[in-house]
């Protein structure tokens, strides 16, 4: 059985526009996957920590020296990992926030990015730890930037997935969606139209 996780990052919820493109891949992908399971994380209702000093800290304390609460923070950054990990799809919802990913989603990353679990540096640089996989990015932006410099997310978002092992990325973007009616209807369509083919492929 085939396992999706759609990880959401808007603060609209449902009525976000990455959330929304998100759930309509998601649904030709259950409709395709009858017996597949889809596992939502919602990281602007249920936030991840910021990465802190504790944190760090547990992460980097060998495991027979951790304290009860450094346990906690590894076992639930632990959780995160194996969701992850036992997902054979993975789909983002990512709405561009000044000039950045949401900083839940990042906080999210700075939960999965472990030395020795998901990443390790050899002498000939880093390797990603985990199995390549599908990665879907509904990206949603208010202005336009695709293929610029000031595209702040397409690049780190392919960075950082690589670094995990992850390198089968494939971006679906929604841009000028404040930008004006047209552009809006203009920009849910082709988003739309992508997800049709690709729900097809
Ligand atoms: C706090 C905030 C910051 C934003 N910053 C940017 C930005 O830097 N660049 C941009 O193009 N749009 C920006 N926007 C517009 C959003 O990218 C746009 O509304 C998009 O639809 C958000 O995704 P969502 O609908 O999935 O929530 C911002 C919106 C908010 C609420």
């Amino acid at each position: 059985m085939a396992t999706l996780l759609q990880i959401n990052s808007s603060l609209s919820g449902d009525n976000g526009h990455s959330t929304s493109l998100s759930n309509q891949f998601v649904k030709r992908w259950q409709e395709h996957n009858p017996d597949g399971k889809v596992i939502v994380r919602d990281l602007a209702r249920h936030p991840i920590p910021h990465l802190d000093a504790e944190r760090l800290h547990a992460f980097i304390t060998p495991e027979n020296k951790r304290s009860a609460t450094q346990q906690e923070i590894v076992a639930y950054s632990d959780q995160l990992i194996a969701e992850l990990r036992r997902a054979d799809v993975v789909v983002f919802g990512v709405p561009m926030y000044n000039f950045g990913v949401p900083s839940t989603l990042k906080a999210y990353f700075d939960h999965i990015a472990r030395s020795g679990e998901t990443f390790k540096y050899t002498s000939s640089g880093p390797e990603g730890l985990l199995e390549d996989r599908p990665v879907y990015i509904f990206a949603a932006r208010g202005g336009i930037y695709q293929g610029t410099e000031a595209d702040s997310q397409t690049g780190y978002l392919n960075t950082f997935l690589a670094f995990l092992g992850l390198t089968n990325t494939r971006f679906i973007y929604a841009e000028g969606l404040n930008m004006g009616d047209d552009n809006q209807k203009k920009a849910l369509d082709a988003a739309q139209e992508t997800i049709t083919e690709l729900a097809a492929a």
